[in-house]
Parts: C-alpha cells; sequence; structure tokens
C-alpha cells in the first residue's frame, strides 16, 4: 500500500498506523517521530526543530520533504509500499511528494482523512501519554497501559510530548485548518481521497479504514 493519514492532532493518526503496518506489512514513516528522534539525539536539525514544535509551529518545507525523501529512497522496508503519518501538511509537501513518487512510476493510492471537531481532541491531546522510542502512544484514560506509565511491550517509562499542552494544541489546530486542511481539496481532486469519523472508538475507526481501503 501507499498511501497517507491525514487528520489533526489527535485525530488517531498514530494509534491507527502501527495496524495499517502490520496488514500490509509496510513501513510506518510519521515525521513528528522523526523530528523527535532528531531532538533527543540533540542534533543541530533536532535543536532546531524542538523551537518550533513546542510552539507548535511547522517545521520548513525543505527540511521534511528531504526527510521523506531519503526515508522511501533508503529505508527498504518501505520498498513494499508505506504509510504517511503527518506528512504531507502543507500543499508544497504534497506537490513534492507527487512528484518524486512520479519519478519512481509508484503513485499514492489512497489519503484517509481522519476528521473529527476541534473540540473532541483537547482530552484526546492532554491525556496523552507515549514511548519515545517506539512512538506508541496510550491514554490516561481511553487506552490506558496495562501498568502504569510503562510501556506495554517494552516495560520502559511513558512521558508527556512537551508540545501536548492546551496553548500549543491552540496552535497546532490552527495550522492544521491553514496550512494541512488545503491538501483535502487536492487529493479530492486526483480521486484518491476518502474520510471516515474519527471520533468514534478506536476498532471502529480501524474497521471503517480497512473499507475505504477496500479491504
Ligand atoms: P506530529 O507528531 O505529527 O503531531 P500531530 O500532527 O499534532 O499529531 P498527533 O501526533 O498529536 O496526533 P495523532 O493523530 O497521531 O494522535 P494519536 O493517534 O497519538 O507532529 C508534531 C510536530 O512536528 C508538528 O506540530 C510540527 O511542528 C512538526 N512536524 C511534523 N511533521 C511535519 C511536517 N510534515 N511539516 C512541518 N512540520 C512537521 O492519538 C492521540 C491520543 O488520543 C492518544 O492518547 C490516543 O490514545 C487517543 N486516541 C486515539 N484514537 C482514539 C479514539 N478513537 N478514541 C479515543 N481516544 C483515542
Ligand atoms: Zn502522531
Amino acid at each position: 500500500i501507499r498511501m497517507v493519514l491525514i487528520g489533526p492532532p489527535g485525530a488517531g493518526k498514530g494509534t491507527q498506523a502501527p495496524n495499517l503496518k502490520e496488514k500490509f506489512c509496510a513501513c510506518h514513516l510519521a515525521t513528528g517521530d522523526m523530528l523527535r528522534s532528531q531532538v533527543s539525539k540533540k542534533t543541530a536539525l533536532g535543536l532546531e526543530a524542538k523551537k518550533i514544535m513546542d510552539q507548535g509551529g511547522l517545521v520548513s518545507d525543505d527540511i521534511m520533504i528531504n526527510m521523506i525523501k531519503d526515508e522511501l529512497s533508503n529505508n527498504k522496508e518501505c520498498s513494499n509500499g508505506f504509510i504517511l503519518d503527518g506528512f504531507p501538511r502543507t500543499i508544497p509537501q504534497a506537490e513534492k511528494l507527487d512528484e518524486m513518487l512520479k519519478l519512481s512510476e509508484k503513485p499514492l493510492q489512497s489519503a484517509v482523512e481522519l476528521k473529527i471537531d476541534d473540540e473532541l481532541l483537547v482530552s484526546r491531546i492532554t491525556g496523552r501519554l507515549v514511548h519515545p522510542a517506539s512512538g506508541r502512544s496510550y491514554h490516561k484514560i481511553f487506552n490506558p497501559p496495562k501498568v502504569e506509565l510503562t510501556d506495554d511491550i517494552t516495560g520502559e517509562p511513558l512521558v508527556q510530548r512537551s508540545d501536548d499542552n492546551e496553548e500549543a494544541l491552540k496552535k497546532r489546530l490552527g495550522n492544521y485548518h491553514k496550512q494541512t486542511e488545503p491538501i483535502v481539496d487536492y487529493y479530492k481532486k486526483t480521486g484518491i481521497w476518502s474520510g471516515i469519523d474519527a471520533s468514534q472508538k478506536p476498532s471502529t475507526v480501524w474497521k471503517d479504514i480497512l473499507k475505504c481501503l477496500g479491504q
């Protein structure tokens, strides 16, 4: 499969992507996770990105496009397909992605939009806990780990993301509506868009995603 997951912060992209990865043996490329890994390694890019991410801003198109280009051409897991999560996030990113994929004659097959009202996202974001190394996410109430504050698989500690507060969320949502939502129309025009109600419980959202993909 070659697809993108579109949706505002907290819509469930990172929750559903591992299901897709397993079902289709594809790679899961989450640009937010990639940036956070640069932050924890304290690379020059990471230090620059951290300031922007903590304020709920967007990292530059050039940086993000190069990051995805690199992964798609060098990550062997991606040869079988990919699930993009958090990319593209602007029209220029969407256009560059199409250009890139055209060159390899492997165009995108599906763009699935996780649709949900802003009001439902505050509790999802402020209650989220993540396992930094894998990107797995939990929720204090909606999806608690088996042992409090501990990753189910590795037993390592869970943390709260530094941009998971109401103030940064407001900015992230503003950017989503202004910069990212236009890519929905972009994919509607190319005919690969489908949208689902992401306010339902995770297992129902998953079933709906499969339906969108004709499964
Ligand atoms: P990124 O990490 O992509 O953050 P985001 O887009 O804000 O999305 P989230 O990760 O917050 O939401 P999600 O949809 O994955 O939610 P999740 O499944 O975890 O990006 C972070 C930052 O990096 C950006 O702000 C930007 O600065 C930068 N960046 C990244 N990519 C970029 C790009 N391409 N260009 C420029 N800058 C870029 O779910 C959330 C919570 O809800 C969890 O606790 C989960 O357990 C719970 N939950 C999930 N589904 C349900 C459900 N159905 N019912 C109840 N609870 C649920
Ligand atoms: Zn995510």
